[in-house]
Formats: structure tokens, C-alpha cells, sequence
């Protein structure tokens, strides 16, 4: 089955509301109205307003980096699914390894945000992902297995055409290594077949599986091409207009 790419920009902490809009500027400019490839970009909450207006007339769409999964309430410093719908977000990145590892989440509370973001219309980015120490360990499909059951064990087959997983290495982000292609597909294959095993190969199929770990417009061609391999979650690459496009052009000329 034919699946869309998908090419994400993660910007994670960076670019102010100013420097956002001027980015998303030049990237309607060169990609803001072709549809034969999904594109969205990720600000931090700051500039989400703001970009959500500067993409009105474009085909790119908006993600967000994080929420929590409660609808309201006494949770300081935490943002709503439906704050983010407000904004016209049409995605959001759950469980990052930055997320993971720097502020302690679990698969249990990222599980509750899939949910709660599945339920409010918002498509969750899960990330999924093995550290260096357990890659070398052998442990890579063990760990992934985990993340990709605990974060999914919630979500019936029915939502698959909405849930998007993103494998990204941990060794591999913002280190300029980046898995081979060989390397990244057998690790999406096999998370595919983890998606068959909860749903069922119909919907698995439907599933995209995007990888994520120092992307950039040089390697793009080589994994874009990988089976598996429906699209990118780019973080440094995404931060420039030029080599974000570039990427996109990648998935372009292998739709
Ligand atoms: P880099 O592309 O900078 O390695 O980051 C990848 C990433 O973490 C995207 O979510």
C-alpha cells in the first residue's frame, strides 16, 4: 500500500516567535503548496500562534512538541490538547527521548497522551528509540517493543491511520551519526510487525514510521527509499529553510 512521506521538523528549543514566522515564511515559499508530501513543523509553544497564521493558506501543517493529557486545570506550566486545537495543530510529538531522559517520562504517561491526543483530533508522533549502552547491548527490539506497546496499548486499530511512530535512534540525534539505511529499516520493519501483532496487517500497513536522527538533505535520498521507511522527524536539518526543503524534496521525487 501506497503510504504519504511525511517530513516533520522537530525545532525543539529554538527560534523566538519573530524567527519562527520568518522561517515558516520561506518554507510556504518553496513548499507551501504541493500535497504529495505531508509536511509539518514542530515550533516551541511560544511561536505556535503565530505560525499557525503565517501557514493559513499553505498545504504545511503545524505540530506541537509536548502536552499534558488533562483537559484543564491546576497544572502549572503544562499545555492542553485542546489549547493546541484551538491553534489549528494538526500533530503532536509524544514521548521524545529529550523527554524521556531529561524530564522522567514514562511510557505509562505517555500512553495517557496518545489517548487524550487521539481523542481531541490531534495525529501523535510517538518516539521511539534505544540508547547507545542498549543497542551495543543487543536490547534495541526489546526496548523499542516496550515504548511502542506501552505508548499504543490504549489505541484500537481503528485510530491507526491516525498515529504516526517515530523511530530516532538516541545515539543517533544531533550527534551527525546517523543509523544506516539498513540499520533504520530493519528496526522499522520490525516495529511494523510490532503494529501487526496489536492490530493486524491491514492496519499496520496504514501506520507511518518515520526516522529520526541527524536527517539531513545528503542522507534523506538513502533512507526515504528504505521499505519501511515513511518519512523523517528532522531536528537540526529543520532549523534552515534550505535543507529542510531539500528533504522534502527527497520524499517528492520518490512518491
Ligand atoms: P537531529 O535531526 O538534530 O539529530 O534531531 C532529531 C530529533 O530528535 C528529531 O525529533
Amino acid at each position: 500500500m501506497m503510504r504519504k512521506y511525511l517530513i516533520a521538523g522537530n525545532w525543539k528549543m529554538n527560534k523566538n516567535a519573530s524567527e519562527s514566522v520568518a522561517l515558516v515564511k520561506e518554507l510556504v515559499q518553496a513548499a507551501g503548496k504541493q500535497s504529495d508530501v505531508g509536511v509539518v513543523v514542530c515550533p516551541p509553544f511560544t511561536s505556535l500562534a503565530s505560525v499557525s497564521e503565517a501557514l493559513a493558506d499553505s498545504t504545511i501543517e503545524m505540530g506541537a512538541q509536548n502536552m499534558y493529557f488533562e483537559k484543564s486545570g491546576a497544572f502549572t506550566g503544562e499545555i492542553s490538547p485542546e489549547m493546541l486545537r484551538h491553534l489549528r495543530t494538526s500533530y503532536v510529538i509524544l514521548g521524545h527521548s529529550e523527554r524521556r531522559a531529561i524530564f522522567g517520562e514514562t511510557d505509562a504517561l505517555i500512553s495517557k497522551k496518545v489517548v487524550a491526543a487521539l481523542a481531541n483530533s490531534l495525529k501523535p508522533i510517538l518516539c521511539v528509540g534505544e540508547t547507545l549502552a542498549e543497542r551495543e547491548g543487543g536490547k534495541t527490539l526489546s526496548v523499542v517493543e516496550t515504548q511502542v506497546k506501552g505508548g499504543l496499548q490504549d489505541v484500537s486499530a481503528d485510530d491507526a491511520d491516525r498515529v504516526v511512530v517515530a523511530y530516532e535512534p538516541v545515539w543517533a540525534i544531533g550527534t551527525g551519526k546517523t543509523a544506516t539505511p539498513e540499520m533504520a529499516q530493519e528496526v522499522h520493519a520490525a516495529i511494523r510487525g510490532m503494529l501487526t501483532a496489536l492490530w493486524g496487517a491491514e492496519a499496520a500497513q496504514k501506520v507511518r514510521i518515520l526516522y529520526g536522527g541527524s536527517m539531513n538533505a545528503a542522507n534523506a535520498d538513502a533512507l526515504l527509499a528504505q521499505t519501511d521507511i515513511d518519512g523523517g522527524l528532522i531536528g537540526g536539518a529543520s532549523l534552515q529553510s534550505h535543507s529542510f526543503v531539500q528533504i522534502v524534496e527527497s520524499a517528492r521525487k520518490l512518491s
